[in-house]
């Protein structure tokens, strides 16, 4: 975010059917579960082992500033990020992860909305980078139905990647 700390946390924030809220040390086990998971990993650089996180992941995992926990029933189905970012197109950056068993039902672009509509109330005017490889195909739909549109597309670790933006005025209902 432009001024890490200046509006976090915000209150838990609610859409139709999830939370996005601050991490609790319950969701530590999705989040070895998140980062664990091929599938999850397939475009972004790939799994971690399952062991070196059951080491290494924090009690309370994800407490940081930008950090959103996307909750369906009390439980984490994914995580989005808002950080900082260091190309000309913006200085905040979005990301989402989610488990594969919540693809697919729309929780990515409703949770997603819901952030980039609290960004924007809280950072009026700034504009929000999104990274993807264009061969992550829900990604790139994602970001389309968000309303992202190409700033360019470049080769990086061995892959195509597409950089796009996101202002209030071209966002759009998912
Ligand atoms: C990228 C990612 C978040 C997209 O998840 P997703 O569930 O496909 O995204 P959405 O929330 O937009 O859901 C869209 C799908 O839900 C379906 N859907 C079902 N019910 C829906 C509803 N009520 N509202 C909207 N869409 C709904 C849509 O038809 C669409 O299906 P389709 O993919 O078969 O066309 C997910 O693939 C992921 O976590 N990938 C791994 C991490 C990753 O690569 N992140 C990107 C890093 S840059």
């Amino acid at each position: 975010m432009p001024e890490p700390g200046a509006a976090w946390p915000p209150a838990p924030i609610r859409t139709g059917r999830l939370v996005l809220r601050e991490s609790e040390p319950r969701d530590r086990a999705a989040f070895i579960e998140l980062f664990a998971s091929p599938d999850v990993g397939t475009y972004i650089g790939g799994p971690k082992p399952r062991d070196e996180l059951e080491r290494t992941t924090a009690e309370l995992p994800g407490r940081r500033p930008g950090l959103f926990v996307v909750d369906l029933g009390g439980a984490l189905i994914g995580m989005i990020t808002l950080d900082p970012h260091d190309t000309d197109a913006a200085k905040t950056e979005l990301g989402y992860l989610f488990l594969p068993e919540a693809w697919g039902h729309g929780y990515a672009s409703e949770a997603c909305t819901a952030a980039l509509g609290w960004f924007a109330g809280a950072n009026p005017g700034e504009k929000v980078a999104l990274c993807t490889q264009t061969a992550n195909a829900p990604s790139m739909r994602l970001a389309a139905k968000l309303g992202f549109t190409e700033v360019k597309r470049f080769e990086a670790y061995g892959a195509e990647q597409w950089l796009g933006v996101w202002s209030q005025q071209n966002a759009r209902q998912p």
